[in-house]
């Protein structure tokens, strides 16, 4: 299986791990006497399948079917895909495969997602933040992105926290101008009604997805997530990633979403009509100076009396994420039930 030409140089003569190599290198097998596992166990007893393909070409078939710009043609398949513990790990392997420590830089819009300046920096690499622009916090100067002349650039689309979307054009423009990865963080694009980069995939090489089963599948406990790339980055990934990371269970109740998807994509409609609810009755209060048209299950609202509120959630004992360090007196609030969407409602109303 060959790595891609731009792993890191450390990686270039790496072998796949043992505990794989079986499944990738070597003929059939009917009886494994080389794993160590307890013959005596339960359902448990043997490692999880590594391959995945089924479930990787029922993944694919459900998301290549949400949303599609009229023109595509679905040319992706399980070669495409790699499943892993979260998209955080996604996030933790693309790190720790291609940019060289000390070396490196990754760049990454600000405001995002805190994982990506996080593990970039547990690996030893530079990071440049890039502010976002616009009143909508959805532009960004590609121009000087260009001449950082980043390995990769990560960008979080719906993105969290704001929950605003970068259009398709410059998602593309970066795409075609950047010699590293472009890797588009799709968390949330359950929510949205802009059609995923994936349809793109086929046309740059440097392009690289990352989805979750945390948010819109509503298995968030599960933990799995996945990368979705041309082969030479999958297999790349392979190298890295800890073998068999994604268990027995994960993979079953992952399946089962995927064949029985109904109720989960009524689900996604609900909560898309339940945000609007929680903006329109929002944006009638005086306190509200700003709420960020959300494509996500959050809102972020810059409130006049911050501290007040937060005072007040606190007492009720209600989370919400403080962005007060990134956007001036601002919270990101999930959209929860109906009954956890009214109590928010009444503490920033009082
Ligand atoms: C943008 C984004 N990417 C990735 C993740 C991580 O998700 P997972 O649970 O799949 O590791 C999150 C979680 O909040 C997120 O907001």
């Amino acid at each position: 299986m060959k790595m891609h030409k731009n792993v890191r140089n450390s990686l270039k003569k790496l072998s796949l791990p043992i505990p794989i190599q079986k499944y990738f290198l070597s003929q059939n097998w009917d009886m494994d006497l080389g794993s160590n596992t307890n013959p005596f166990g339960g359902d448990f007893s043997n490692y999880p399948d590594v391959m995945q393909l089924d479930l990787k070409k029922l993944y694919l078939k459900r998301i290549l079917s949400i949303n599609p710009p009229p023109s595509f043609k679905a040319a992706l398949d399980e070669d495409n895909v790699l499943f892993t513990a979260g998209s955080m790990e996604g996030i933790d392997l693309l790190l720790r495969a291609f940019p060289d420590p000390n070396q490196d830089l990754v760049c990454i819009p600000s405001p995002t997602f805190s994982a990506y300046a996080h593990w970039s920096i547990i690996n030893g690499l530079q990071v440049k933040k890039i502010p976002l622009l616009g009143k909508n916090l959805n532009q960004i100067d590609v121009e000087s992105i260009i001449k950082l002349n980043p390995k990769l650039l990560f960008i979080c689309n719906p993105n969290n926290p704001i929950g605003t979307l970068i259009s398709h054009a410059i998602l593309k423009k970066l795409c075609q101008s950047l010699n590293g990865f472009v890797v588009i963080d799709e968390a949330y694009i359950e929510f949205s009604d802009q059609h995923s980069s994936l349809f793109y995939l086929k046309e740059y090489p440097n392009l690289i997805i990352l989805r979750t089963f945390s948010k819109g599948w509503g298995l968030a406990g599960v933990r799995c997530g996945a990368v979705i790339a041309h082969k030479t980055i999958i297999d790349t990934l392979r190298y890295i990633q800890y073998p068999f990371s994604i268990s027995i269970p994960s993979q079953q109740a992952v399946r089962k979403v995927l064949t029985t998807p109904d109720k989960v994509f009524e689900t996604w409609k609900k909560i898309k009509k339940m945000r609007r609810d929680l903006h329109i009755q929002l944006s009638q209060r005086k306190n509200v100076i700003k709420i960020f048209e959300s494509h996500t299950n959050f809102l972020m609202i810059a409130l006049h009396n911050f501290e007040e509120v937060n005072r007040g959630l606190k007492q009720e004992k209600i989370h919400v994420l403080d962005c007060s360090s990134e956007l001036l007196q601002s919270i990101r609030v999930s959209i929860g039930t109906e009954e956890q969407n009214q109590k928010f409602f009444e503490i920033i109303a009082k």
